[in-house]
């Protein structure tokens, strides 16, 4: 879906842009995004809920996948709200001005910091616990607010994905059990600080089948129908994200529109059937907005050929700015930016410059013969990538590039050996004399 091609020059381009003259420009890595693939993945989100949903609908973008200004300020044009887990996202959100109404916070431990934070933005809450409801009470009380909540609930629905990304079998940490409900139900009838406008499940990423999301709407109108029967004013229900996105040739994932109407048409014959008022239904994707709409440029270095064994080919980045290989094995795909057309002549595996054996971004992929100099380019980079960066071997996070009609903009800065330094403190007595 990348909007990419090859120039006169056998060079890569994205966005209308030489990928070798944007490295050139910008150094790397690079992260370089490309503004109409975001934009045409957060349409098929909203034009699929309007064709399949009857009831009102919205799409929140799970920032967790890339929370940066301009990420943001990208899907927030394109009529999406916000997921956001934390402060620092939430402040994010609040400086570019979204709507509160539009910014859903959720998390497993929020501080009260935070909350009062989310109750002074008049944003929604989606609370996790029982230890939350009972802190939103006198925040409530003392920011004379009605706190706006929504309930995360684990819907017991087991998917195959990696096992730390699985959120929705009944062992996980997020969100209250389903024995739970009946009691905070019943809590929250008599909390006028609390107003529960929705329910929440989320059943966890990357997953490539589309019946537990179907599964998935049945339990949540029977929570929901349970809800409305306890009193509640229960008026939104929210699917949670997950679709997976094509890493490799082997990932063959639904497409955004097909996930979009199973979730549509799951709710609304569920909802008929029980004789329930329509929801606003509401969809919370990251990885499926952001993910295809980003690569990495790299300078590769020096190689390293094993007599009998593997050809090794290091690049100036690695686990610090793509932790998901060395986290849950990921897998990815790459090309060479300056050499396109050329044959693939060899298999080499790929390693990062950071001092752990583990720092492998490809392992026995296809390449061209390359050189020292050479742009490699790993594909679809644009969630978890960025937002999970480390300085590890303090080693500074790249710069981010947004491409659109054969023009670059920076949104994020490359960072500096002076920016790592700036947050270090030596103490007076530790101070050479
Ligand atoms: N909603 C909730 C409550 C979530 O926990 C998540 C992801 C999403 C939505 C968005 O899911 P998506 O559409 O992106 O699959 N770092 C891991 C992924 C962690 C996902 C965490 N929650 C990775 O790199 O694969």
């Amino acid at each position: 879906p990348l909007t990419a091609g090859t120039n006169g020059q056998g060079h890569l381009e994205i966005g209308g842009c030489d990928v070798v003259e944007l490295v050139r420009q910008w150094g790397s890595p690079l992260y370089i995004l490309d503004e109409t693939t975001l934009r045409t993945a957060c349409r098929h989100y909203r034009e699929g809920l309007r064709q399949d949903y009857p009831g009102d609908a919205q799409v929140i973008y799970a920032t967790k996948a890339w929370c940066c200004l301009g990420v943001l300020a990208v899907v927030v044009s394109e009529g999406l709200g916000l997921d956001v887990v934390s402060g620092g996202e939430l402040t994010t959100a609040m400086r570019l001005g979204v709507a509160p109404e539009l910014v859903y916070f959720h998390g497993n431990n929020k501080s009260p910091a935070e909350l009062a934070l989310a109750l002074d933005y008049g944003c929604r809450v989606v609370v996790d616990n029982w230890y939350e409801l009972q802190t939103l009470v006198p925040l409530a009380q003392a920011a004379n607010c009605t706190a706006k909540i929504m309930l995360r609930f684990t819907p017991g629905i087991e998917c195959h994905t990696h096992e730390y990304i699985r959120t929705g079998h009944l062992d996980s940490k997020f969100g209250f059990d389903p024995q739970q409900l009946a009691a905070v139900f019943t809590w929250l009838r008599e909390r006028p600080q609390l107003e529960c406008i929705g329910l929440h499940a989320h059943i966890g990423s990357q997953i490539f089948a589309l019946e537990p999301h179907r599964d998935l709407t049945e339990v949540l109108v029977e929570t929901y129908a349970q809800g409305l029967q306890a009193g509640l004013p229960l008026r939104e229900v929210n699917v949670g994200g997950g679709l997976g996105i094509r890493y490799t040739e082997a990932d063959q994932p639904p497409a955004i529109r097909d996930w979009v109407r199973v979730v549509s048409q799951g709710l609304t014959h569920h909802c008929q059937q029980r004789g329930l008022p329509l929801p606003k239904l509401i969809c919370e994707p990251g990885r499926s907005l952001v993910g295809a709409a980003c690569v990495t440029a790299y300078t590769m270095g020096g190689r390293k050929e094993i007599p009998g064994g593997r050809t090794y080919i290091s690049v100036d980045g690695g686990m610090s700015d793509n932790p998901r290989p060395i986290t849950y094995q990921a897998q990815y795909q790459a090309v060479v930016a300056n050499r396109v057309a050329a044959p693939l002549a060899e298999t080499v595996t790929v390693a990062g410059k950071h001092c752990e054996s583990g720092d492998i971004l490809l392992k026995d992929i296809a390449l061209p013969v390359t050189q020292p100099g050479d742009i490699l380019v790993v594909l679809a980079t644009g969630a978890y990538n960025y937002s999970m960066a480390s300085n590890y071997n303090r080693i500074p996070r790249p710069a981010a590039i947004l491409v659109q009609g054969g023009a670059a903009s920076l949104i994020i800065k490359r960072e500096t050996w002076e920016d790592l330094l700036r947050q270090d403190c030596l103490p007076e007595r530790l101070m050479a004399p």
